[in-house]
């Protein structure tokens, strides 16, 4: 269970998940892989994408389980052309002009992603009662730096760039997305995901007034709509958290701007400065570092502890700064979780 850290009576000790929990440093995930085709293949598959989320609660025991997608389903859903390609990440035909965004398929949306919302519900069934599942899009800015940019990027040169050259254009897109992805998220859970999650994993390097514009507006927007598409369905328990991934000291703006119930901050944020900077309401959610968990040994056990003694009596769920890696060992991730357990 998850959803208790958002209650104002939150449980002494945290509830845990890790980001990208189902994934390649798990065997079992390797051969389903194998047999579903590509990894959009195995996005679109409700029958394996079901069997690989439940791969790490049957394992560790995690508290919540997280649809095993991908945030760039939504691109490939909207007509773009999108592959993984081994070794070096996700590959669009980008957008440049226009009529590239003119030809995006936002009537079909709904019909060609409907495997995910399917692979939603599938997952919702086969959970115990006990864990929630969470759902999630990426933010419309971290989507339009792959949507514009064809590739991921360190400095996100092109999306920065188109911009400031383009800003009509920019914020046709940015209002485009937030539509689609509050519809999306929306669906998720009517389908079953309790808990919402929107990864903005591009927020750092970004101006002020850009961070404004490119981040959090849109993705206020996407709030805004979200909550009152539940609310008019009788959905409000369902629960909203955000990762502006890198925002450093702009997460407080963050949290004060958009409606969330929930903030995932990443491993460089300053533990006890965080716990102070957001409002108690807040859910936190973070942030051991992704290396340390794959290092190991005495750092490791002496870092679990210090994040928990610090967000002690806070509203917080233990988790990673960022994705697990492919290289982390599995018992490293049972240590941690019998650690916090037992404390
Ligand atoms: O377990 C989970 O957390 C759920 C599944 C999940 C995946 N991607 C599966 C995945 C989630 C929540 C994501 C989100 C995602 N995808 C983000 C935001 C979070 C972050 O990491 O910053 C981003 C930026 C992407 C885009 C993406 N997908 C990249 C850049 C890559 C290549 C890098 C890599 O790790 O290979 C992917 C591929 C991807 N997404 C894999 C998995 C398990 C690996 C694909 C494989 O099995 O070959």
């Amino acid at each position: 269970m998850i959803l208790n850290a958002f209650s104002s009576n939150p449980p002494s000790i945290p509830s845990i998940w890790f980001m990208r929990q189902a994934g390649r440093y798990l065997p079992e995930y390797l051969k389903v892989r194998e047999h579903a085709g590509s990894f959009l293949d195995l996005c679109y598959n409700p029958e394996f994408a079901t069997i690989v989320t439940m791969q790490p609660i049957d394992k560790f025991d995690f508290d919540a389980a997280i649809l095993f997608s991908d945030i760039l389903v939504v691109p490939d859903a909207l007509g773009m052309q999108v592959s993984f390609v081994k070794g070096e990440g996700p590959k669009l035909v980008p957008l440049t002009n226009q009529s590239d965004i003119d030809a995006l398929n936002v009537e079909n949306f709904h019909q060609e992603i409907d495997k995910v919302y399917q692979a939603v519900a599938s997952i919702r069934k086969a959970l115990p009662k006990d864990k929630d599942l969470i759902g999630f899009c990426g933010a419309p800015w971290t989507l339009l730096t792959y949507m514009l940019g064809g590739v991921g990027s360190v400095d996100q040169k092109i999306g920065r760039l188109f911009s400031y050259n383009h800003p009509e254009l920019m914020n046709q897109l940015l209002v485009l997305l937030s539509d689609v992805l509050a519809d999306y998220l929306f669906m998720q859970a009517k389908n079953g995901a309790q808990v919402l999650m929107i990864f903005d994993s591009w927020a750092s390097n970004l101006a002020d007034d850009e961070f404004d514009r490119l981040v959090v507006e849109p993705t206020h927007n996407l709030v805004k709509k979200l909550k009152a598409k539940l609310k008019a369905a009788g959905m409000d328990a369902v629960k909203i958290i955000a990762f502006p991934r890198g925002a450093g000291e702009k997460y407080p703006y963050y949290a004060k701007n958009v409606d969330i119930d929930g903030l995932a901050f990443d491993t460089s944020v300053d533990l006890e400065w965080i716990r102070d900077a957001i409002h108690a309401d807040i859910t936190l959610q973070g942030n051991l570092d992704p290396l340390l968990l794959v290092a190991g040994g005495e750092r490791l056990n002496k870092r679990v502890d210090h994040i928990c003694d610090v967000m002690q009596g806070r509203r917080f769920i233990f988790n990673l700064g960022h994705g697990i890696i492919p290289e982390t060992p599995q018992q490293h991730v049972h240590q941690v979780i019998n650690q916090i357990r037992s404390r």
